[in-house]
């Protein structure tokens, strides 16, 4: 059993949400499926995934309970209509929204507390990887995220962040060779083997290649994750 995740990012409407899931949510897959829909979509999908295998996700929220925080999420009301997921520090938060390390990891201790249970995204840039400065620069990401944080309730997203969106993915060689560093620092920090699953220009065509990697526990898949046929190809 391994992860597919699919995040859908800023795509669909409700209706075009429970569309899709009416036509999926019966397939048969030996792994674990989890949605992460946009926010308007959240509640709906909660209901419509209910006796099915597929669990449900939201992409982002905000560390604090409640209070003036206009337009933000709070961890209580995601877990409140039945989200089990959450994304956290996903690259294109950190580029437009000016994400840092700091604010994620009061994400990720704040989604902990709430029995949510966050994937957390890190993965180097095209220059850092040019440069030679990967595992640092995923070193350094999972250190200031994971600071103080004490569960190991978490699952870990490598995300190189000139893979996402590229059609350019990592080949599985790559990435397995910073899963295995990633699960060496979580497994040092928390004592047990947390997965690490891969997201980058994932398709139908190369999802094999990446789940037969022993260090790779699953994906986490965009824009192939948005049509239901290719969708079904994936799970
Ligand atoms: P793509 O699969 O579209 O490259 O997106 C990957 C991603 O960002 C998943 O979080």
């Amino acid at each position: 059993m391994k992860f597919i995740i699919a995040n859908w990012k800023m795509n669909k409407t409700v209706h075009e949400s429970l569309d899709f899931v009416k036509k999926v949510s019966r397939a048969k897959t030996r792994h674990k499926v989890v949605i992460c829909p946009p926010f308007t979509s959240l509640n709906s999908l909660a209901s419509a995934l209910k006796g099915t295998n597929m669990l449900l996700g939201a992409q982002n929220m905000f560390h604090q309970d409640s209070g003036p925080y206009t337009g933000e999420i709070s961890p209580s009301m995601l877990k409140s209509i039945g989200c089990d997921y959450v994304i956290l520090g996903h690259s294109e938060r950190r580029i437009h929204f000016q994400e840092n390390n700091e604010m994620i990891c009061l994400k990720v201790k704040a989604a902990q507390r709430h029995g949510l249970v966050p994937i957390l995204c890190v993965g180097e840039t095209l220059s850092e990887r040019r440069n030679g400065n990967t595992f640092d620069a995923v070193a350094r990401q999972l250190s200031l995220c994971l600071s103080s944080v004490k569960g190991p309730n978490i699952l870990v997203a490598y995300e190189p962040v000139w893979a996402i969106g590229t059609g350019n993915n990592a080949t599985p060689e790559q990435a397995s060779e910073v899963h295995s560093f990633i699960k060496l620092q979580l497994k040092k920090r928390f004592g047990k083997d947390i997965p690490v699953i891969y997201g980058g220009s994932v398709s139908p065509s190369t999802i094999k290649s990446f789940l037969s990697e022993k260090s790779i526990d699953g994906v986490l898949v965009g824009s192939a994750s948005l049509e239901t046929g290719t969708f079904l190809k994936l799970i």
